[in-house]
């Protein structure tokens, strides 16, 4: 069975301050759910955001990491270093990732190999970009994506990694895919791993969408037999909206 998670992904965004007022105002209101609740702050705020959450069930989770051990790599953060502050779930491959620094699928490859190889579970994000869709490419563009920065793992790897199929052009955009659209590449995603591998796997990986969820489109998003949750942007910087999100699953 796999499991319903909402995840919020905060990017840059919330100061210390901040962080410790929207977690502790996030804690108080977590509605009575059987899904996984997580979020990602800044890098810097991770430590204290752990903290915070001492007594909370919402997880703590990197928005990134980086492939090698240790070494010369400014500003770099290790597996070792998200670990040592009880942090053990890392976003790899989100699209801004992509877009602003360069992180091609070889080097997420990496990045996952060294998460799994530290016991860290992997949120591996992916998707198309709006001229992908527009000629129809899209599947093509997903499936290479999950193909090369996945395909080589071992049968058992799965089991250390969420998917968050995120479309390019829905991202901050407030243009959602449609309910029907996001179930559809899910569905394909599913198709995709069980001709990789097999149905279990498939039917076992939970397959989140992100892009644009709000309180007023996740419950019919969430709806979708192939959709197991979110990862929010916006919307998980504002407490009441994220609690109507994780209520809407
Ligand atoms: P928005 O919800 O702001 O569109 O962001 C989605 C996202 O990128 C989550 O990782």
């Amino acid at each position: 069975m796999r499991s319903k998670i909402v995840a919020g992904n905060w990017k840059m965004n919330k100061n210390l301050t901040e962080t410790e007022a929207l977690l502790t105002e996030l804690a108080a209101k977590l509605p009575d759910t059987q899904a996984e609740v997580m979020v990602a702050p800044t890098y810097v705020n991770l430590a204290s955001a752990v903290r915070t959450l001492e007594s909370s069930v919402i997880e703590v989770i990197a928005q990134n990491m980086h492939f090698a051990e240790s070494g010369a790599y400014t500003g770099e953060i290790s597996a070792d270093m998200l670990l040592s502050i009880g942090v053990d779930t890392a976003i790899i491959g989100h699209s801004e990732r992509r877009a602003y620094f360069g992180e091609t699928d070889e080097i997420l490859a990496k990045k996952v190999v060294t998460a799994l190889d530290k016991n860290i579970r992997v949120m591996f994000c992916f998707g198309e970009e709006l001229e992908d869709r527009k000629s129809d490419n899209h599947f093509n563009v997903v499936e290479s994506q999950l193909k090369n920065a996945l395909f080589s793992l071992e049968a058992s790897a799965w089991s250390k990694i969420v998917l968050a199929y995120e479309p390019v052009w829905a991202i901050g955009t407030g243009e959602t895919a449609s309910a029907d659209q996001a179930q559809e590449m899910h569905a394909f995603i599913r198709k995709t791993i069980t001709e990789a591998y097999d149905a279990t796997i498939a039917n076992n990986v939970s397959i989140l969408y992100g892009g644009s969820v709000k309180p007023g489109n996740a419950g019919e998003i969430f709806g979708k037999p192939d959709v197991d949750g979110g990862l929010i942007g916006g919307a998980a910087l504002v407490a009441d909206d994220f609690v109507a999100i994780i209520k809407a699953i």
